[in-house]
Formats: structure tokens, sequence, C-alpha cells
């Protein structure tokens, strides 16, 4: 499937930042510049505690709202859980699944990312699943097994017929947070080697429908050298999402 066929997809992850209220006058700003920018779909991730006023705000907009993370399970026994039936009545379409500040922090692995991503695609939620390597996995030349493991064991005993829209987002761990980013040719590099094994693990269609977004260090004057790449289909933006100016120059340079 030719790249065209993919639409950009610009994600911003405010992590653990803003009130409702910021969050609210964010959007209700951000609504008139969406509706100017169709080449792109834009997923704004909120804190929990924010998200039903994100939704609220961004109702009747194309600004969809993503969860952070969720539980697997559909309810039970599991305090300062969140599970996807609680996310999906509130209204929120996309889940970020396995960021690295959650492998990181709070043991995350690749075994719960897969259940989470079984969970989210039975239930409709488009999962955003990241994937990347630390400093120290690149320096040792492991970046393609960590990937290919990563994205090979997040795509276990997923039926491929049944798979909805599938997102990836790949984000070096040395680039998140450190004004670090990957340089154009390695995130191209990185992308192919994750749509190669979406490819081995599922099927080729299914590779090439699947948009593989880059996350780390995204800024204004970055994006566009990045979303030019045939293989890059978007941005999981952290810091520079949080305002909105540089936000909006993110969303309006992707289409560069
Ligand atoms: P950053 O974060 O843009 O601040 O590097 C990206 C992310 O953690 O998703």
């Amino acid at each position: 499937m030719p790249e065209s066929r993919r639409k950009t997809l610009i994600a911003a992850n405010w992590k653990m930042y803003k009130t409702a209220e910021e969050a609210v006058a964010f959007v209700r700003a951000f609504i008139p510049l969406a509706s100017t920018h169709r080449h792109a779909e834009i997923v704004l991730c909120p804190s929990p505690t924010l998200l039903p006023a994100v939704v609220e705000a961004a109702r009747n907009t194309s600004i969809r709202v993503a969860a952070q993370n969720m539980h697997w399970l559909d309810q039970g026994a599991y305090t300062g859980e969140t599970s996807p039936l609680q996310l999906k009545a509130l209204g929120v379409t996309h889940v970020l699944i396995g960021h690295s500040e959650r492998r990181q922090y709070f043991n995350e692995t690749d075994e719960t990312v897969n259940l989470k991503l079984k969970s989210a695609l039975a239930h409709g939620l488009v999962p955003i699943v990241c994937v990347g390597e630390l400093l120290a996995e690149r320096e040792a030349n492991q970046t393609t097994a960590v990937l290919e493991r990563q994205t090979s064991v997040a795509l276990t005993g997923i039926d491929p017929a049944s798979t909805g829209p599938l997102v990836i987002a790949y984000e070096p761990v040395w680039a998140i947070g450190t004004g670090r980013t990957a340089t154009p040719e390695i995130a191209d590099e990185a992308h192919k080697i994750v749509r190669a094994q979406i490819a081995r693990s599922l099927t080729p269609q299914v590779a090439a429908s699947t948009r593989i977004l880059y996350g780390g260090s995204v800024k204004p004057e970055n994006t566009a050298s990045l979303c030019t790449l045939d293989d890059i289909d978007g941005a999981l933006v952290g810091g520079a999402s949080l305002v909105e100016a540089s936000f909006e120059q993110i969303v309006a340079n992707s289409a560069a």
C-alpha cells in the first residue's frame, strides 16, 4: 500500500501535566486549527482525571482523545487502574500502550503490552503501542533485536483478520525528553525494522496499513524532515505538545 494511503497522525502526550482547566483552555484554542488541518488525525493524550473534560471540550470536532494507559481486564479488584470499558464509556477512542516511562518506572513488560493490545483491539480502542531501544542497547548494536522483540511479543496471538487500526510509536528512549532527536535516517531505519516485523508477525497487508509514528524530542523545527519520509506516518509529541503554539506548528509542519 502506498504511503499516501496512511493518514498522518499527530498525538500529544501530556504525561502528568495540566489541570482540567488548563487542558480545556488548550482544546478550545486548538479547535480552529484542527479544523483547518484535515491532513492529520490529531489525538490528545491527557492524564486520566482530565479525560472527561477533554472529551467534552473536543466533542463534535475532529480531535480524538487517548488514555495514556489502561488495564487489560474489563473490571476487577485492581486499585488505581482504569479499564477499557471505563474509557469507552467516556468517549475515549485511542490508548497509549507500553510507553517507555511505564516500562521504566511501572514495570510494564512486553507481555503486559501484549495483553493490553489484545484488549484494546477487542474493545475497538485504537492502540498506540510504544517501542524503542535504550541508549545502552543502541550502543551495543542491539537496536534491531530489541525492536523485533518488542514488536513481535506485542503482536503475539493477534489475528491479522480481526486487527482494527493499529498504530506503533517508535520512541528511542535516549531521545525522550532529552532534546536529542533521532536523525531522520535513524528513525527511518527503525521504522522499516518495525514494519518488517509487523509483516512477519501479522501480514504484509497489515504492515502496509499500520501507521508508525516517531517520538522523542519532536519539535516544530524537526517535524517536516521526519514526516516527509515514507515510513514515518506522524509523531508522538511530549514536551512540545504542552504549549499550544508549538503543537500547532508541529501539526502544520507535518503536512510538509
Ligand atoms: P518528548 O516525549 O517529546 O518530550 O521527548 C515524547 C514521549 O514521551 O512520548
